[in-house]
């Protein structure tokens, strides 16, 4: 009986002090201001919890059609993801280096994301890092699925064809 009680009043002291640490305006919030714990925390919900909700079946049409393929870099360059990702021969805007978590270069990651994943990713956004959430601004799942496929193919699309594919009238 007398640990139960030890316990419990620790757990209200514990309660207490983070109400007065996150209340009380001590956490910074900034984002210049790295903190393991937290950016441990953002990954592994955020994989988890995209992996739980991404249940999304399979796209529409082929995502090696290359016609997908090219209107999904289109796509990518029209809606602004570039600002903060870049793209191949495209340097993402000074300040997304300025953001925390940072955008991920994408070329790096797609090899080891499904697409069902980097669909609901686009069409659902990051909550707290930045990541927008493009079906909350009515963006059609066909255009998502498009900028998927183009995102499989990233690491192999050169700077040229990424200029031809973006150009505003292609
Ligand atoms: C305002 C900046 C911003 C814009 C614009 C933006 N993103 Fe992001 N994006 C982020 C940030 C920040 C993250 C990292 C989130 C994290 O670390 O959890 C992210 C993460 C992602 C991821 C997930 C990466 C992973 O590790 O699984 C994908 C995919 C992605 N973005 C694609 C896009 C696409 C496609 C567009 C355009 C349609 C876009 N983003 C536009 C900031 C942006």
């Amino acid at each position: 009986m007398r640990s139960l009680a030890v316990i419990g009043a620790l757990s209200i002291v514990v309660a207490i002090g983070a109400a007065v640490y996150f209340f009380g305006g001590f956490y910074s919030v900034a984002a210049t201001e790295e903190s393991a714990p937290v950016a441990w925390v953002l990954v592994h919900v955020r994989q988890a919890s995209v992996d739980r909700h991404a249940t999304e079946v399979l796209p529409p049409k082929s995502l090696d059609d290359a016609a997908v393929v090219r209107a999904g870099a289109h796509a990518f360059a029209a809606r602004g993801c570039t600002n903060c990702h870049g793209a191949p021969g495209v340097k993402w805007a000074k300040f997304s280096e300025g953001m925390q978590p940072s955008p991920p270069d994408l070329k790096e990651i797609v090899d080891e994301r499904e697409p069902r994943q980097l669909f609901w990713v686009i069409k659902n956004g990051i909550k707290m890092t930045g990541m927008p959430s493009f079906g909350a601004i009515g963006v059609p799942d066909q255009e998502i699925w498009s900028i998927v496929a183009f995102l499989k193919k990233l690491p192999t699309v050169s700077e040229e064809d990424f200029k031809t594919w973006s150009a505003p009238s292609g």
